[in-house]
Protein backbone atom coordinates (compact mmCIF):
# COMPACT_ATOMS: atom_id res chain seq x y z
CA UNK A 1 0.00 0.00 0.00
CA UNK A 2 1.49 3.49 -0.53
CA UNK A 3 0.33 6.65 0.59
CA UNK A 4 1.55 10.05 -0.22
CA UNK A 5 0.18 13.57 2.38
CA UNK A 6 1.37 16.68 1.76
CA UNK A 7 0.67 20.21 3.55
CA UNK A 8 1.03 23.64 1.99
CA UNK A 9 1.34 25.73 5.14
CA UNK A 10 -0.51 26.68 8.66
CA UNK A 11 -1.89 30.28 8.66
CA UNK A 12 -3.94 32.94 7.24
CA UNK A 13 -4.72 31.00 3.93
CA UNK A 14 -4.53 34.15 1.45
CA UNK A 15 -5.09 32.46 -1.42
CA UNK A 16 -6.68 29.48 -0.81
CA UNK A 17 -7.97 28.23 -4.35
CA UNK A 18 -4.35 28.40 -5.47
CA UNK A 19 -3.25 26.37 -2.93
CA UNK A 20 -5.69 23.14 -3.61
CA UNK A 21 -4.74 23.43 -7.07
CA UNK A 22 -1.10 23.39 -5.81
CA UNK A 23 -2.02 20.27 -3.37
CA UNK A 24 -3.51 18.52 -5.98
CA UNK A 25 -0.79 19.10 -8.95
CA UNK A 26 2.24 18.12 -6.01
CA UNK A 27 -0.08 14.95 -5.00
CA UNK A 28 -0.31 13.56 -8.21
CA UNK A 29 2.99 14.23 -9.40
CA UNK A 30 4.57 11.84 -6.04
CA UNK A 31 1.96 9.82 -6.44
CA UNK A 32 2.96 9.13 -9.96
CA UNK A 33 6.30 7.91 -8.88
CA UNK A 34 4.52 6.08 -5.55
CA UNK A 35 2.50 3.72 -8.59
CA UNK A 36 5.09 3.38 -10.98
CA UNK A 37 7.18 1.75 -7.59
CA UNK A 38 9.24 4.55 -7.38
CA UNK A 39 11.00 4.91 -3.65
CA UNK A 40 9.20 7.21 -1.05
CA UNK A 41 11.83 9.48 -1.20
CA UNK A 42 12.01 9.83 -5.14
CA UNK A 43 7.81 10.85 -4.34
CA UNK A 44 8.23 13.38 -1.81
CA UNK A 45 11.58 14.92 -3.66
CA UNK A 46 8.80 15.26 -6.57
CA UNK A 47 6.48 16.49 -4.60
CA UNK A 48 8.21 19.50 -2.30
CA UNK A 49 10.04 20.42 -5.96
CA UNK A 50 6.44 20.96 -7.70
CA UNK A 51 5.73 22.82 -4.89
CA UNK A 52 9.08 25.11 -4.80
CA UNK A 53 8.44 26.01 -8.39
CA UNK A 54 4.64 27.19 -7.23
CA UNK A 55 4.84 30.62 -6.33
CA UNK A 56 1.50 30.35 -4.49
CA UNK A 57 3.43 28.30 -1.99
CA UNK A 58 6.19 30.11 0.78
CA UNK A 59 9.02 28.15 -0.34
CA UNK A 60 11.44 28.16 -3.30
CA UNK A 61 10.67 30.89 -5.85
CA UNK A 62 7.46 32.07 -3.35
CA UNK A 63 9.77 32.23 -0.81
CA UNK A 64 8.80 35.30 1.62
CA UNK A 65 11.52 37.62 2.69
CA UNK A 66 13.82 38.30 5.34
CA UNK A 67 13.90 41.75 6.77
CA UNK A 68 16.59 43.19 4.55
CA UNK A 69 14.61 41.86 1.27
CA UNK A 70 16.16 38.51 0.77
CA UNK A 71 15.09 35.24 -0.05
CA UNK A 72 16.70 32.88 2.37
CA UNK A 73 15.45 29.07 2.62
CA UNK A 74 15.27 26.21 4.50
CA UNK A 75 14.85 22.55 3.66
CA UNK A 76 15.44 19.22 5.28
CA UNK A 77 14.77 15.45 3.83
CA UNK A 78 14.42 12.53 5.77
CA UNK A 79 14.42 8.89 5.36
CA UNK A 80 12.47 6.05 8.08
CA UNK A 81 16.60 4.47 8.18
CA UNK A 82 17.83 7.75 9.71
CA UNK A 83 19.20 9.31 6.64
CA UNK A 84 19.01 12.90 6.83
CA UNK A 85 20.14 16.14 4.86
CA UNK A 86 19.04 19.74 5.29
CA UNK A 87 19.95 23.14 4.37
CA UNK A 88 20.04 26.64 5.85
CA UNK A 89 19.09 30.40 5.04
CA UNK A 90 20.13 28.92 1.78
CA UNK A 91 20.33 31.62 -1.43
CA UNK A 92 20.21 31.64 -5.25
CA UNK A 93 18.69 28.34 -5.73
CA UNK A 94 15.85 27.29 -7.51
CA UNK A 95 15.15 24.06 -5.39
CA UNK A 96 16.36 23.71 -1.84
CA UNK A 97 15.01 20.75 -1.10
CA UNK A 98 17.60 19.25 -4.21
CA UNK A 99 20.44 20.30 -2.45
CA UNK A 100 18.69 19.01 1.32
CA UNK A 101 18.80 15.68 -0.52
CA UNK A 102 22.34 15.93 -1.74
CA UNK A 103 23.48 16.79 1.72
CA UNK A 104 22.23 13.78 2.39
CA UNK A 105 23.45 11.32 0.48
CA UNK A 106 26.68 13.02 -0.91
CA UNK A 107 28.23 14.56 2.37
CA UNK A 108 28.60 13.14 6.06
CA UNK A 109 27.26 16.30 7.53
CA UNK A 110 23.25 16.53 8.02
CA UNK A 111 22.86 20.65 7.59
CA UNK A 112 24.72 22.90 5.32
CA UNK A 113 24.07 26.64 5.72
CA UNK A 114 24.23 29.99 4.03
CA UNK A 115 27.23 30.62 2.00
CA UNK A 116 28.57 26.93 2.67
CA UNK A 117 25.40 25.56 1.34
CA UNK A 118 25.81 27.44 -1.69
CA UNK A 119 28.98 26.85 -2.52
CA UNK A 120 28.03 22.98 -2.38
CA UNK A 121 24.81 23.59 -4.23
CA UNK A 122 27.24 24.73 -6.97
CA UNK A 123 29.93 21.98 -7.09
CA UNK A 124 26.58 19.54 -7.19
CA UNK A 125 25.53 21.26 -10.48
CA UNK A 126 22.52 23.83 -9.11
CA UNK A 127 22.75 26.90 -11.25
CA UNK A 128 22.53 30.41 -9.73
CA UNK A 129 18.67 30.79 -9.32
CA UNK A 130 17.20 34.71 -8.14
CA UNK A 131 13.65 35.35 -8.43
CA UNK A 132 11.53 37.34 -5.87
CA UNK A 133 7.96 37.59 -6.35
CA UNK A 134 6.01 40.55 -6.38
CA UNK A 135 4.00 39.27 -3.91
CA UNK A 136 6.91 38.47 -1.41
CA UNK A 137 8.01 41.84 -2.19
CA UNK A 138 4.64 43.00 -1.44
CA UNK A 139 4.50 41.28 2.10
CA UNK A 140 7.40 42.53 2.81
CA UNK A 141 6.41 46.28 2.40
CA UNK A 142 2.97 45.56 3.99
CA UNK A 143 5.00 44.58 7.29
CA UNK A 144 7.34 47.18 7.10
CA UNK A 145 4.40 49.47 6.81
CA UNK A 146 1.64 48.23 9.51
CA UNK A 147 5.37 47.70 11.98
CA UNK A 148 3.89 44.71 13.82
CA UNK A 149 4.35 41.39 14.43
CA UNK A 150 2.53 38.80 16.98
CA UNK A 151 5.57 36.38 16.43
CA UNK A 152 8.20 38.35 16.62
CA UNK A 153 7.76 41.14 19.02
CA UNK A 154 11.08 42.38 18.81
CA UNK A 155 11.30 43.12 15.44
CA UNK A 156 7.90 44.90 15.96
CA UNK A 157 7.06 43.66 12.94
CA UNK A 158 4.03 41.55 10.69
CA UNK A 159 4.44 37.99 9.66
CA UNK A 160 2.34 35.07 7.52
CA UNK A 161 3.27 31.90 7.35
CA UNK A 162 3.36 28.75 5.26
CA UNK A 163 6.16 26.11 5.10
CA UNK A 164 5.30 22.89 2.81
CA UNK A 165 5.76 19.46 3.72
CA UNK A 166 5.37 15.54 2.25
CA UNK A 167 5.26 12.01 3.55
CA UNK A 168 5.30 8.96 1.49
CA UNK A 169 5.16 5.46 2.36
CA UNK A 170 6.02 3.63 -0.74
CA UNK A 171 5.23 -0.54 -1.47
CA UNK A 172 8.06 -1.14 -0.22
CA UNK A 173 7.19 -0.23 3.50
CA UNK A 174 9.94 2.79 2.86
CA UNK A 175 9.02 6.17 4.58
CA UNK A 176 10.31 8.97 3.48
CA UNK A 177 9.50 13.19 4.93
CA UNK A 178 10.35 16.32 3.17
CA UNK A 179 10.08 20.12 4.25
CA UNK A 180 11.43 23.36 2.39
CA UNK A 181 10.06 26.71 3.22
CA UNK A 182 11.03 30.72 2.60
CA UNK A 183 10.98 31.12 6.22
CA UNK A 184 8.58 33.85 8.32
CA UNK A 185 8.33 37.36 6.25
CA UNK A 186 10.18 40.48 7.88
CA UNK A 187 12.76 37.97 10.09
CA UNK A 188 16.49 38.74 10.61
CA UNK A 189 19.19 37.75 7.55
CA UNK A 190 20.93 34.54 8.86
CA UNK A 191 17.73 33.12 11.24
CA UNK A 192 17.16 29.24 10.30
CA UNK A 193 13.98 27.92 11.46
CA UNK A 194 12.49 24.58 12.13
CA UNK A 195 12.58 23.37 8.99
CA UNK A 196 16.18 22.79 8.45
CA UNK A 197 16.43 21.30 12.24
CA UNK A 198 16.50 17.63 12.57
CA UNK A 199 13.71 16.28 14.70
CA UNK A 200 11.87 19.87 14.28
CA UNK A 201 10.53 20.77 11.20
CA UNK A 202 11.42 17.12 9.65
CA UNK A 203 11.58 13.35 11.42
CA UNK A 204 10.91 9.86 10.30
CA UNK A 205 11.93 6.39 11.81
CA UNK A 206 10.00 3.23 11.34
CA UNK A 207 6.90 4.11 13.09
CA UNK A 208 6.36 6.80 10.84
CA UNK A 209 7.05 10.28 9.45
CA UNK A 210 6.54 13.93 10.17
CA UNK A 211 6.56 17.49 8.88
CA UNK A 212 5.74 20.94 11.22
CA UNK A 213 4.73 24.04 9.48
CA UNK A 214 4.09 27.58 11.68
CA UNK A 215 6.18 29.28 14.40
CA UNK A 216 9.94 27.47 13.83
CA UNK A 217 11.12 29.01 17.26
CA UNK A 218 8.59 27.20 19.16
CA UNK A 219 8.44 23.96 16.80
CA UNK A 220 12.58 23.79 17.36
CA UNK A 221 11.48 23.78 21.44
CA UNK A 222 9.55 21.02 21.66
CA UNK A 223 11.23 18.90 18.88
CA UNK A 224 7.68 18.41 17.38
CA UNK A 225 8.08 16.40 14.27
CA UNK A 226 10.31 14.03 16.35
CA UNK A 227 7.47 13.98 19.64
CA UNK A 228 4.55 13.41 17.14
CA UNK A 229 6.84 10.02 15.34
CA UNK A 230 8.04 9.17 19.05
CA UNK A 231 4.08 8.84 20.03
CA UNK A 232 2.98 6.79 16.81
CA UNK A 233 5.48 4.13 18.84
CA UNK A 234 1.99 3.58 20.45
CA UNK A 235 -0.63 5.17 18.59
CA UNK A 236 -2.01 6.46 15.33
CA UNK A 237 -0.62 9.13 13.11
CA UNK A 238 -3.84 10.79 14.04
CA UNK A 239 -3.58 10.07 17.93
CA UNK A 240 0.00 11.27 17.88
CA UNK A 241 -0.34 14.72 16.17
CA UNK A 242 -3.50 15.31 18.75
CA UNK A 243 -1.42 14.82 21.71
CA UNK A 244 1.81 16.63 20.45
CA UNK A 245 -0.80 19.49 19.30
CA UNK A 246 -1.71 19.98 23.41
CA UNK A 247 1.54 21.14 23.99
CA UNK A 248 1.54 23.99 20.75
CA UNK A 249 -1.52 25.25 22.09
CA UNK A 250 -0.56 25.46 26.00
CA UNK A 251 2.41 27.81 24.51
CA UNK A 252 -0.08 29.60 22.34
CA UNK A 253 1.77 28.95 19.13
CA UNK A 254 0.35 28.87 15.68
CA UNK A 255 2.00 25.33 14.22
CA UNK A 256 0.34 22.80 12.04
CA UNK A 257 1.86 19.61 11.48
CA UNK A 258 0.81 16.49 9.21
CA UNK A 259 1.98 12.75 10.36
CA UNK A 260 2.12 9.42 8.86
CA UNK A 261 2.46 6.05 10.27
CA UNK A 262 4.05 2.76 9.26
CA UNK A 263 0.22 1.45 8.57
CA UNK A 264 -0.37 3.83 6.30
CA UNK A 265 -2.63 6.07 8.86
CA UNK A 266 -2.46 10.10 8.07
CA UNK A 267 -2.77 12.30 11.04
CA UNK A 268 -3.20 16.03 11.08
CA UNK A 269 -3.88 19.72 13.06
CA UNK A 270 -3.05 22.71 13.37
CA UNK A 271 -3.94 25.53 15.73
CA UNK A 272 -4.25 28.31 12.95
CA UNK A 273 -7.56 29.14 11.89
CA UNK A 274 -6.42 27.10 8.22
CA UNK A 275 -4.00 24.49 6.39
CA UNK A 276 -4.01 23.75 3.07
CA UNK A 277 -3.29 20.00 2.89
CA UNK A 278 -4.03 16.66 1.21
CA UNK A 279 -3.56 12.98 0.53
CA UNK A 280 -3.75 10.31 -1.54
CA UNK A 281 -5.07 6.86 -0.47
CA UNK A 282 -5.63 3.87 -2.30
CA UNK A 283 -5.52 6.01 -5.18
CA UNK A 284 -8.43 8.78 -4.01
CA UNK A 285 -7.29 12.10 -3.26
CA UNK A 286 -8.35 14.37 -0.76
CA UNK A 287 -7.75 17.90 -0.47
CA UNK A 288 -8.72 20.25 2.14
N1 LIG B 1 8.23 26.95 10.06
C1 LIG B 1 8.88 27.88 9.23
C2 LIG B 1 9.81 28.73 9.91
O1 LIG B 1 9.66 29.06 11.11
O2 LIG B 1 10.75 29.12 9.30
Amino acid sequence: MAVLIIDGGAGALLYEAEHRHGIYDALQVGWKVLTRGGSALNAVSKAITNMEDNPSFNCGTGSVLTIDGKVEMDASVMTEDGKYGAVGAIRQIKNPILVARKVMEQTDHLLLVGDGSIKFARLMGFKKYEKITKRSKDRLAKLKKEGKSDYFPKLKKYMKLGTVGAIALDNKKRIAVATSTGGINGRLSGRVGDSAILGAGTYADENGGATATGHGELIMKLFLSKLVVDLMKKYSAQKAVDIALKQVRSQKGLCGIIALDKKGNVGIGYTPKSMSWGYIKDGKVNIF
